[in-house]
């Protein structure tokens, strides 16, 4: 089978869905891929100044017919890499209207279809995740709790949800990610530094803060991307 196509989504803005997309690029690194990233987010493609010197990165709008063609033909050209897909705030529109496009290729591509669906505690995340499952039916959907918004047990509303049993029933994980230093965040973004390059300029006190936070993404990530931890 080739590899899985990921897509970092989560409907609302600035939930993490940057962040979740930097951690699974370095997720499938640290597994000795190659991974190619697909920046959906045009008019702030945070992910691709990050890694556009590391990886292949290519920018697509989801928002027309066009951008599904060629994200299909670049899924189709690379079986041996994982598509990670950042998307923006707004890419839920286009989902609805050209996702099947997208799902009704997954056989012929031999692909799986992988959703990290990132939330912070609000009910909105999760009435758009609602739309998206029907929207993609073809994917495997994990919820991520984005700790940067509190701990687990704060997310009240998904934990108690219908939606939970539903995601778990389908096979999808409900996954807590962890909350980075804000001081070495803001170090990645402002300065646009991929992880790679984050642990080769930043002081020591600032890497040590990012090793130990990039190896709890690998666990939390890693079980959802490839069967273990
Ligand atoms: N787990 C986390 N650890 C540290 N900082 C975080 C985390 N999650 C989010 N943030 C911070 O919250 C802000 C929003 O995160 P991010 O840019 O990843 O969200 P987004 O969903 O991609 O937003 P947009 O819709 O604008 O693309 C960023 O400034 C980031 O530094
Ligand atoms: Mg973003």
């Amino acid at each position: 089978m080739a590899k899985d196509i990921l897509i970092s989504g989560g409907g609302k803005g600035g939930v993490g869905k940057s962040v979740v997309s930097v951690g699974a690029i370095d997720t499938a690194l640290a597994h000795g891929e190659t991974p190619i990233l697909v920046e959906t987010d045009t008019s702030n493609p945070d992910v691709w100044k990050m890694y556009k010197n590391e990886l292949r990165a290519e920018l697509i709008d989801l928002d027309e017919a066009n951008g599904w063609i060629d994200l299909i033909n670049i899924c189709d050209q690379h079986p041996e890499s994982t598509i990670i897909i950042n998307t923006a705030a707004r890419n839920n529109r286009g989902v609805a209207a050209y996702g099947e496009t997208l799902s009704n290729t997954l056989s012929e591509l031999d692909r799986r279809l992988v959703t990290f669906w990132v939330i912070n505690r609000q009910r909105d995340s999760l009435e758009l995740l609602n739309d998206y499952m029907t929207a993609l039916a073809g994917s495997v959907i994990h919820v991520v709790r984005n700790g940067h918004y509190g701990p687990e047990e704060k997310f009240e509303l998904y934990n108690g949800s219908k939606l939970r049993t539903s995601v778990e029933r389908s096979g999808g994980q409900s996954l807590t990610f962890p909350d980075l230093a804000d001081r070495v965040s803001d170090d990645l973004y402002s300065k646009r530094l991929s992880i790679g390059t984050a642990m080769k300029t930043l002081p020591l006190g600032n890497r040590a803060e990012l090793t130990r936070w990039r190896h709890e993404v690998h666990k939390v990530l890693s079980g959802a991307l490839y069967g273990a931890s």
